[in-house]
């Protein structure tokens, strides 16, 4: 289970929330991802004039847990505008199981904080298994 209680994960999100920079969609959202051993790592969308360019709160979390040198991570809690259930975008979700499938996802539904996982929204996921197994010894393309 995660080391905080969620909702002060999500209280983080929230405060992440105000640092985003979404002058295109005014669409503000925060996240906040902890790792096991607790610490926490926050992130807001960055959006860009090349509109493509922008990068969403989560892989912003991320990618800072990641330059920090965590690699385990428990729980991730996502805050967009209030009143807006706000999931992980399918290139987040593909980025995030990269480290845990079994990463929790915490949201705000309807004014109340639920929980699910990252298995559950991204079933039968690529990860880096499938790569490891086409390295194996006993798989002839990964003998060249
Ligand atoms: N966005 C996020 O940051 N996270 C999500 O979970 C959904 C979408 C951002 C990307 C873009 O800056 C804006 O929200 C509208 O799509």
């Amino acid at each position: 289970m995660v080391m905080r209680d969620p909702s002060s994960i999500l209280a983080a999100a929230l405060a992440a929330r105000r640092a985003a920079y979404a002058p295109y969609s005014n669409f503000f959202v925060g996240a906040a991802l902890i790792g096991r051993d607790g610490r926490l790592y926050t992130g807001a969308n960055i959006e860009n004039a090349s509109y493509g360019l922008s990068m969403c709160a989560e892989r912003v979390a991320l990618y800072t847990g990641i330059s920090a040198g965590q690699r385990a991570f428990e729980a991730i809690a996502i805050a967009g505008p209030d009143g807006v259930t706000t999931m992980p975008c399918g290139a987040c979700r593909q980025v995030l199981a990269e480290f845990n499938l079994n990463l929790r996802i915490i949201f705000i539904d309807r004014g109340q904080l639920k929980m699910t996982t990252l298995a559950q929204l991204l079933p039968e996921a690529f990860t880096p298994q499938a790569l490891n197994d086409a390295a194996s010894p006993n798989n002839i393309r990964g003998m060249r």
